[in-house]
């Protein structure tokens, strides 16, 4: 039976880098504070001066993706965009990247799983090459979401964890044993105010109410140790489906690459599990939390690092807003 095989990954950050010290100059919060719960030290932000939006980001990444892949452009038959900071409200931003790129007039759609965007957007990508339907896929997950924090004290418990990024993979059939080997996802909806950015959206009218900005409804809002008690038990739970279902034991696993939520979870995560830390990938004192970006820029990181080889057993796993959650076993 085909199945998907990532045959080239890539990731690009913007330069702005933003230290902890920079945050603690804009709010009530210190390096102190933001290392011990979170472990991220810096992040990148767009800088205001300039119009960067996901696709930018989106691009540079898959670019490099494609140059390891040895695929152009023109041979792109899908492009899958997860994001939830989309350059525009409408359409997504994998249009923008067909156009860009000049690609052909391929389908192109965006998929809106918030941190579990990447991980979603791997499986629909694994389904269109095991049917046979696409060979050359790019998937691409991209965040730009400095823009919509707000850098205040009331607004920190946010503020400081998020960062902007893209990373990309390209998807191929694969002509042995390695690829994608399984994908798990997961939802519970009653769940989404745990983490959710209320307006724009149809349910909020007038649209353009002075209301909903007075009342921040545009701003992200999260329920930090809601979040957190729930992804320390999603976490591993949809790990062991997938070492579950592929008949794995932890001992089979080189790397598990986590969205990067917050290394106080992936370290809550590898003990539940009974891993050591070195197996658990971890950038996050690098990028904060960079949503559906975190798995392929920590994926393409772990790959340059040499730290995933032919053969290796690679376990992705995400959770965030809806909440969502899932995970994919790789073989590389
Ligand atoms: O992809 C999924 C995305 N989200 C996550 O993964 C987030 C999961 N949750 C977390 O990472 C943690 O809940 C946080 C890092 C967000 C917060 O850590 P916490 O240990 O759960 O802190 P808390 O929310 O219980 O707040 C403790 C205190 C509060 O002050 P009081 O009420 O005790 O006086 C907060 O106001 O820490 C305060 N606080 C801050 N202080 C300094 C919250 N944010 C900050 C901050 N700097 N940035």
């Amino acid at each position: 039976m085909r199945q998907a095989r990532i045959t080239g990954v890539g990731h690009a950050v913007p330069e702005r880098v933003v230290t902890n010290d920079d945050l603690a100059k804009l709010m009530d919060t210190s390096d102190e504070w933001i290392t011990e719960r979170s472990g991220v030290k810096e992040r990148h932000h767009v800088s205001n001066d300039e119009e960067t939006g996901a696709s930018d980001l989106g691009v540079q990444a898959a670019e490099i993706a494609m140059e390891m892949a040895g695929v152009s452009p023109r041979d792109i038959d899908l492009i899958v965009f997860a994001t939830i900071s989309s350059d525009y409200f409408l359409p997504g931003s994998a249009v923008m990247v067909q156009e860009k790129m000049g690609m052909r007039h391929v389908g192109a759609f965006d998929v809106r799983a918030a941190c579990s965007g990447f991980v979603y957007g791997l499986s629909i990508a694994d389904q269109f090459i095991r049917t046979g339907m696409h060979d050359n896929i790019l998937l691409v997950g991209a965040e730009i979401q400095s823009v919509a924090l707000k850098f205040t004290t009331e607004h920190r418990n946010l503020a400081v964890l998020f960062g902007d990024g893209a990373g990309a993979v390209i998807l191929q059939p694969s002509h042995d044993d390695s690829g994608v080997l399984s994908t798990h996802l997961h939802s519970e909806g009653s769940h989404l105010k745990d983490l959710w950015l209320p307006a724009p959206g149809s349910k909020y009218r007038p649209f353009n109410s002075k209301e909903l900005i007075d009342k921040d409804l545009h701003v992200p809002h999260m329920n930090g140790r809601e979040v957190f008690k729930n992804a320390v038990i999603r976490f591993p739970e949809v790990i062991q489906e997938a070492l579950d279902y592929n008949g794995l034991t932890l001992n089979d696993v080189a790397l598990i690459i986590p969205h990067q939520a917050n290394y106080r979870i992936s370290q809550a995560v590898a003990k539940r599990l009974g891993v050591g830390m070195d197996k658990m990938y971890s950038n996050i004192h690098k990028y904060g939390n960079t949503t559906a970006a975190s798995i392929p820029i920590a994926m393409s990181e772990a790959y340059a690092e040499g730290k995933i080889s032919p053969g290796d057993i690679v376990i992705l796993a995400a959770f965030g807003s809806g909440f969502t959650w899932a995970s994919a076993a790789i073989r590389w």
